[in-house]
């Protein structure tokens, strides 16, 4: 079978009597570590520091069993965005503890993502977060920091999502805070509206919900969570406090309606940059994007950025993160999950170039491919 490794090897040249490594990426094929035992961190995201990136993302167990969390959250490092050493775990799951509060084995622990305060010296990661047993119905965040990269990260809090605050573009009938129970919204792609029930109002004690999310930090300093809310109807866009840490109070409702999930933010030309999938499940669906000139908006949806055969289909992933390689917003990789719920483990990465026509996001399939 072809790996990353062998087409590596492959690629070894000779350069004025010096041998060459040339970094070719193979999406979908298997990706060996330094222990030569396929990456284990989906869902994930990347931060880099100096000259070293770290991979973030969930570790997965073999079959339907890793569809939860039996380790917790796994890291690695590179220096050139191939080679990746294992950094083992850096928040683990508790286990044993037959009634452990938090963290505990069979909870879920989804697309975790790190930033780094240059103030408090602290890295801080933000997960979506499920306590064992509730299938996806909590719709909590959790929030871990570390000294170091690498961790420990240690468990600050959990929980839902600015409570007692209305959004920003909040509408009169959100204010008035009448939640209209009677009917049901369990979510998925029904066709009621979240503001004929008025979610926003259900959730107002007690927070709103999170799902998919992903951080963005930005030029200044603002850090941001943007996550799936309303029964994942509506994505949510949350400034966070200067220890980004916790909530500020501000936050703004992003494509009423639309059920985005997978959402990966960067900024290019001083504009900001949402991919995105639909809301199908682990099953893939067609990739979406939108652009703004602020993070609040008003947010223009664009086309669906992969081009060619399985377009449809996001090239069977979904997405997780865009990567401006070495900070460069000219350099953009895409990062997606190809996941195998019925062998979590097996789940694949599809990495690929990030390319504009106009304002427009454009990903095409390649079988392989290089930095250069
Ligand atoms: C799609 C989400 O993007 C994943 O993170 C995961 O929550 C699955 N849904 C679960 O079905």
């Amino acid at each position: 079978m072809k790996t990353h490794a062998i087409i590596l090897l492959a690629a070894l040249s000779l350069s004025c009597g010096s041998r060459r490594e040339e970094i070719i990426f193979t999406p979908g094929a298997p990706w060996p570590d330094n222990n030569g035992v396929h990456i284990n961190a989906h869902g994930g995201g990347i931060l880099q520091r100096g000259d070293i990136y770290y991979w973030y993302g969930e570790h997965k167990v073999a079959g339907a069993a890793g569809n939860v969390a039996r380790e917790g959250v796994r890291c690695y490092s590179s220096r050139d965005l191939l080679h990746w050493t294992d950094e083992g775990i850096v928040l683990p799951v508790v286990k044993g503890a037959r009634h452990s509060p938090v963290l505990e084995e069979g909870c879920i622990i989804e697309r975790p993502k790190v930033i780094y305060n240059s103030r408090t010296k602290k890295y801080v990661m933000w997960f979506h977060y499920e306590p064992a047993n509730h299938r996806y119905d909590c719709s909590y965040s959790g929030v871990a920091t570390a000294d170091s990269p690498t961790g420990r990260f240690k468990l600050l809090h959990y929980g839902r999502q600015n409570a007692g605050c209305l959004p920003l573009n909040a509408l009169p009938l959100h204010a008035s805070r009448v939640y209209n129970p009677e009917k049901n919204y369990p979510g998925g792609s029904l066709p009621r509206h979240p503001d004929s029930l008025n979610l926003i109002a259900r959730d107002f004690d007690g927070g709103q919900m999170a799902r998919d999310m992903t951080l963005f930090l930005d030029d200044d300093g603002k850090a941001y969570h943007i996550y799936s809310s309303e029964n994942n109807s509506t994505l949510h866009v949350s400034l966070l406090d200067d220890d980004y840490t916790n909530y500020s109070g501000t936050y703004a409702r992003l494509f009423v309606n639309r059920f985005m999930e997978a959402p990966a933010m960067f900024k290019r030309e001083g504009r900001y940059y949402l991919i995105m999938s639909g809301c199908t499940g682990w099953a893939p669906n067609a990739g979406r994007a939108a652009v703004a000139d602020s993070i609040w908006g008003t947010w223009e949806e664009l086309q669906n950025p992969f081009r060619g055969e399985d377009a449809g289909v996001s090239f069977r992933s979904q997405s997780t993160f865009v990567l401006p390689v070495q900070g460069e917003e000219t350099r953009l990789v895409y990062m997606g999950d190809r996941w195998n719920p019925k062998d979590a483990i097996d789940g694949r990465y599809i990495w690929l170039p990030v390319t504009f026509e106009g304002k427009q996001p454009v990903i095409r399939w390649m079988d392989s491919w290089t930095l250069q």
